[in-house]
């Protein structure tokens, strides 16, 4: 039901309240990646094996935690199976799959990252900054979903946009059950103002998903 409550209101807002990012992605980016849409779609297909690659280190390294280990293991099979997927456009279009990039957004986000504190805590900060670009990454499907002419890639778009929001509400539930809600909330609205700074520091770039 958060799910569905997420998307219907995601849907009637402009201003993502419900995802609560605070500066919308300029609307440039999606003309520019249309046009490097191979690009987009190679550096897609590493942000789905980074997901999942961020899932299995969950597990592993926080495998007393019982809740995160049962949420996030059919995670990493849904960012495996989009990874699948992205190949899957990748090869119809006759477009080859390339070297890793480096990822600027989640390297600042990663700075971020408070160290210290109980395992709780710093569960807690991964929990959220995966939220958070799960939440963003939701933000970039549903332009590219509103925005491309190819059908078949807006319609993938838009189912991945329904599945990152699933994901977006795993993290944050998860975070608000292992550790203190109100300091969960007091930290998710410091990560939001840290994106929207990396956000509107970023260079837009159309062969970045980010
Ligand atoms: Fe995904
Ligand atoms: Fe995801």
């Amino acid at each position: 039901m958060a799910i569905i409550r997420l998307i219907m209101s995601w849907e009637e807002s402009t201003k993502q309240k419900m995802l609560h990012l605070k500066l919308p992605t300029d609307p440039r980016w999606v003309n520019i990646a249309e046009m490097n849409i191979e690009d987009i779609l190679v550096d897609h297909a590493y942000c789905e094996q980074k997901a999942a690659s961020s899932c299995i280190s969950l597990i592993v390294n926080f495998y007393d935690f019982r809740e995160v280990v049962e949420v996030l293991t059919p995670v990493v099979a849904e960012e495996w199976g989009h990874f699948e997927r992205v190949m899957e456009h990748l090869k119809q279009r006759g477009y080859a799959f390339g070297k890793p990039r480096k990822d600027e957004y989640v390297i600042k986000l990663a700075e971020y990252l408070k160290k210290g504190g109980s395992r709780a805590q710093q569960l807690t900060e991964y929990l959220l900054m995966n939220a958070l670009i799960e939440a963003r990454s939701c933000e970039r499907f549903k332009l590219l979903s509103n925005h491309i002419a190819d059908e078949e890639l807006k319609k993938f778009y838009y189912e991945l946009m329904i599945s990152e929001a699933g994901h977006y509400v795993n993290f944050i539930e998860l975070a608000r059950k292992i550790y203190d809600m109100d300091k969960v909330n007091a930290r998710w609205k410091e990560w939001l103002a840290y994106e929207a700074e990396v956000l509107k520091n970023l260079e837009i770039r159309g062969d970045r998903m980010h």
